[in-house]
């Protein structure tokens, strides 16, 4: 583990290595405690780099056992070897083959990172310093080789052998072993190695591509998991095929590998050739996954495929550039889902994501620009800025350029950087290039970190019929960010008339507009719209064309006329949800809502609109989350209150559309048998919202439809949700409902999962007790990522009522938690600990209680990892 108190790594410190590793030649003998590693390397000096300069390579827990150059065994005084550092000392000055053996412990690795064992199979993960602790190496993504691996095993207890690239031979050796060797002809980086040892079932697929290749595409996983990964294969097919036609990206290997394994610290990874996955982004049926399971598969699948082309063709020079591969590769598996499913609804759900994840992330004591410039744990920037916000910035950029402008700027960007490590330089200059646009204040939103605030203000001039709207932007100062510049922001608009229909106008002045998009460039600009009727709308930020705020002057009424009749899906709902929050707040101050009768009549009206989509509908009946009110409450947030103004307000939609709900229930009808297509996810979110509200009616007879739903489900996302309706509201018969799940579902730990998630976001259970008895169930492991996460984060972000009980005991818990699952996994233990990033918007009394439990960490007796006290160092600032 990682422990010292190390130094920030700066980006302006970036430096070339002195030598260049052009070819990686790789033997391993695989054993469960005594894995002995031979890593051969063909190895130049740069011109640059004077002779004799000693070469360093990185190395993590490394155990050396021997290392020649040219064949020589290297002597005493020539080299030093540590766990964390190879240096040759007296290097020759022409190319040479250093060749290094190491001995890891794959058993021992319960980090996860590196070569480790998962249900008795072999894997690793490399990304981002992995491969370090498996040898030594330059292990940095703009170090780019050709990796030739040879794999050594028991046969029968580890039949398939895999690694990166396509299969070059295989076959027995002495005393039951056997062997496999693969070549990558593709140069990459470390961080994309992988290997893969074990007993494995197998599902394959023949895929052509555009041009004719053939390439064998197979998913591994546990034995009698086979028929659990068809829709997997499906969503990898679907993916070639797309960046194909989108991209114009096609598959470069004869083989494409994915391995499911079920100790995974993330989602997946985009290993070249061989994507290794979190088994719950893989396995899925009817009985076990939900439908936002099957969709998360389809996203993770796309995703890690998309990677081939963003990330590995074009990796990332260095760990700042992260967002390069990680913000793009996003942009591009949601542009996916959404030509797959409904655009709008898809939207919708990206932005709930974004505002629940990287809002908070933005305005709180983590918040750091989608390019950080410092960081003193890599592993803790894998966050929801570079990822989402990076896809936001992707977003903007086609929204700026136009789809096929967008497209261009891609074109060239693959053309130009192919076999590169690139950096965001690199990729902008690709799109100012091909569209002739200077955008280098657009450049802004990749070194600006926080979520600029829109205030907007409307003046209408009666005589010569013009609405002028004044736009100001202003982005609060962050972590090492005290002033701002003012960015390029694209606002997609269009004007509501009185009607409710679209109104036409004659001419813009005042900003720079092309089609619907005005293009906001000052701090304070007005932009005024020529030829329009009095009492006219603006309905601006349509799609979300940009992450900010806005603080609009418009009232309740003019929000609710946006809910009901703007022609954007996203805006529609942004509305609603924006009249929903003021009623929210109001209600959790204690103050009278004036606009709640009018709201929910609005509703009413959408959730009986049957020219919407169902999962339109649906989205419309979640209200907004604490996440969402909190930037309304700083300072004084009481979670306990909010909860309690929601619990009002989601009443009161009971009340008033109890009728409808009825009806919808009995008549929409999902596809019968089981299908997890859009239409019918869709169908099933509507009636499984519906009963959720169900459940705090005070009608007996709702409540036994609960218990109904829950008995005559035939899926998962019906099952589960009645579940959870039946434990959260405390309805007669919830414990034999649970009893029923656990008994059926014992043997499969991602649908237990479940039971645990239901529990633990509960807002009426006992909080930390209940986790506490919940964590003895022999299901439960501390090891297992997955078992961690389905008990921790349904309770620290989805119980937001219990994890901030104003005694403080979830706080202190956690932090306890997050101390001892550190002495396993550091990676995992700083993820939990994410769950503080708003501590400081808490009313006094719960803030101070936060700030002890966070204290108490750096005053922890054990030794802490460097994940968590950067974390936590971050969190105090
Ligand atoms: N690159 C991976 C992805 O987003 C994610 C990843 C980064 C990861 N670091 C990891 C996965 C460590 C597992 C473990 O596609
Ligand atoms: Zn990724």
């Amino acid at each position: 583990m990682k422990t010292d108190l190390s130094n920030y790594v700066y980006l302006k410190d970036y430096q070339k290595t002195e030598y260049v590793i052009s070819e990686v030649d790789l033997v391993f003998k695989l054993d469960p405690e005594k894995t002995i590693v031979q890593n051969k390397m063909r190895i130049e000096r740069r011109h640059q780099t004077d002779a004799g300069t000693t070469l360093v390579l990185d190395g993590d827990e490394l155990t050396f056992i021997s290392a020649q150059v040219n064949g020589q065994s290297l002597n005493e005084g020539q080299f030093e070897a540590s766990a964390n550092s190879f240096r040759l000392l007296t290097p020759p000055a022409d190319e040479f083959e250093l060749t290094i053996t190491t001995q890891v412990n794959p058993s021992a690795n319960t980090q996860l990172s590196g070569l480790y064992l998962s249900s008795g199979n072999y894997c690793t993960q490399c990304e981002a310093e992995g491969f370090r602790r498996i040898t030594y190496f330059y292990d940095r993504p703009d170090s780019l080789a050709i990796y030739k691996t040879r794999i050594e095993a028991l046969k029968a207890k580890y039949p398939v052998l895999l690694a990166n690239g396509n299969p070059l031979t295989s076959g027995d050796m002495d005393a039951g072993y056997h062997f496999a060797e693969w070549l990558d002809p593709h140069p990459k980086p470390s961080y994309l190695f992988a290997l893969v040892a074990g007993d494995l079932g197998r599902v394959s697929a023949p895929y052509t591509t555009a041009s004719g290749r053939n390439v064998a595409l197979n998913i591994y996983v546990e034995h009698g998991n086979e028929p659990r990964s068809t829709y997997a294969m499906d969503c990898l097919i679907r993916s070639m095929k797309w960046d194909e036609e989108r991209f114009g990206r096609e598959y470069d290997l004869d083989v494409f590998n994915i391995v499911a394994v079920s100790d995974f610290n993330m989602g997946a990874m985009e290993n070249k050739g061989l994507n290794i996955f979190n088994d719950k982004y893989i396995l899925a049926d009817p009985k076990v996954a939900t439908d936002a399971d099957y969709e998360g598969i389809e996203t993770v699948v796309a995703h890690e495929y998309f990677h081939n082309w963003t990330g590995n063709r074009i990796t990332c020079r260095d760990w700042f550039q992260l967002c390069l591969k990680e913000g793009l590769t996003v942009f591009r598996d949601q542009e996916f889902s959404s030509d797959e499913r409904s655009r709008s609804v898809q939207r919708i759900q990206n932005v709930r994501s974004l505002k629940s994840r990287q809002f908070p992330e933005d305005s709180g004591p983590l918040a750091h620009p989608v390019r950080p410039d410092t960081y003193k744990e890599i592993n803790n920037f894998y966050t929801a800025t570079v990822y989402q916000k990076g896809s936001e910035l992707c977003g903007m950029l086609q929204t700026l350029l136009g789809i096929d402008g967008f497209r261009k700027g891609m074109d060239l960007y693959f053309e130009r950087h192919d076999g590169d490590a690139a950096t965001i330089e690199d990729f902008l200059a690709c799109f100012a290039e091909s569209s002739q646009i200077n955008l280098d204040q657009f450049a802004l939103w990749y070194h600006q970190s926080g979520t600029p605030l829109l205030k907007v203000t409307r003046l209408y001039n009666r005589d010569r019929q013009e609405l002028s709207l004044t736009i100001s932007q202003e982005l609060a100062p962050t972590p090492g960010q005290e002033k701002k510049e003012p960015m390029l922001i694209p606002i997609r608009f269009g004007l509501l008339a009185k009607t409710g229909d679209e109104q036409a106008f004659s001419a813009i002045r005042g900003a720079k507009v092309k089609d619907d998009v005005i293009w906001l460039e000052n701090a304070t600009q007005t932009i005024v719209f020529e030829g329009v009727s009095e009492g006219c709308v603006p309905s601006l930020l349509r799609g979300f064309s940009a992450p900010v705020n806005i603080e609009s002057d418009l009232n309740s009424f003019e929000k609710l006329l946006l809910m009901q009749h703007d022609c954007d899906g996203f805006s529609k709902w942004q509305a609603l949800q924006d009249v929903a929050g003021d009623i929210l707040v109001k209600l959790s101050v204690g103050q009278e809502a004036p606009e709640l009768d009018a709201f929910t009549e609005a509703l009413a009206a959408i959730i009986g609109d049957d020219s919407l989509e169902y999962a339109f509908r649906a989205l419309c009946l979640q209200m907004p989350s604490h996440d969402d009110l909190v930037p309304h409450l700083s300072g004084k947030y009481d979670p306990e209150a909010v909860y309690q103004a929601k619990l009002k307000l989601r009443k009161q939609i009971t009340k008033r559309l109890l009728p409808l709900f009825e009806t919808i229930y009995s008549e929409v009808k999902p596809a019968s048998p089981f299908n997890p297509d859009a239409t019918s996810a869709g169908a099933r979110s509507l009636r499984n919202t519906i009963v959720s509200y169900l459940g705090i009616s005070s009608d007996q007879r709702h409540h036994e439809l609960v218990v109904k739903h829950f008995e005559n489900a035939d899926n998962m996302s019906d099952q589960i949700s009645a579940l959870i309706t039946l434990v959260h509201d405390q309805i007669t018969g919830y414990e034999v409902a649970l009893q029923q799940f656990y008994e059926m579902h014992k043997n499969t730990p991602l649908a237990l999962d479940k039971w645990f998630a239901a529990q633990a976001s509960s807002p009426t259970s006992s909080g930390v007790e209940m986790l506490e008895c919940l964590a003895q169930d022999p299901a439960f492991s501390w090891g297992t990522p997955n078992r961690v996460r389905a008990l921790l984060d349904p309770f620290t972000i989805g119980n937001p009522r219990l994890f901030n009980k104003a005694d403080g005991s979830s706080y202190k818990y956690l932090a306890q938690k997050v101390l001892e699952i550190d002495t396993k996994n550091p990676q995992l233990a700083a993820r939990v600990l994410n769950a503080f990033r708003s501590w400081q918007h808490l009313e006094p009394t719960r803030r101070q209680l936060a700030r002890q439990a966070l204290a108490s960490i750096l005053d922890a007796k054990q030794a802490i990892s460097i994940d968590i006290r950067d974390i936590t160092e971050r969190c105090l600032q």
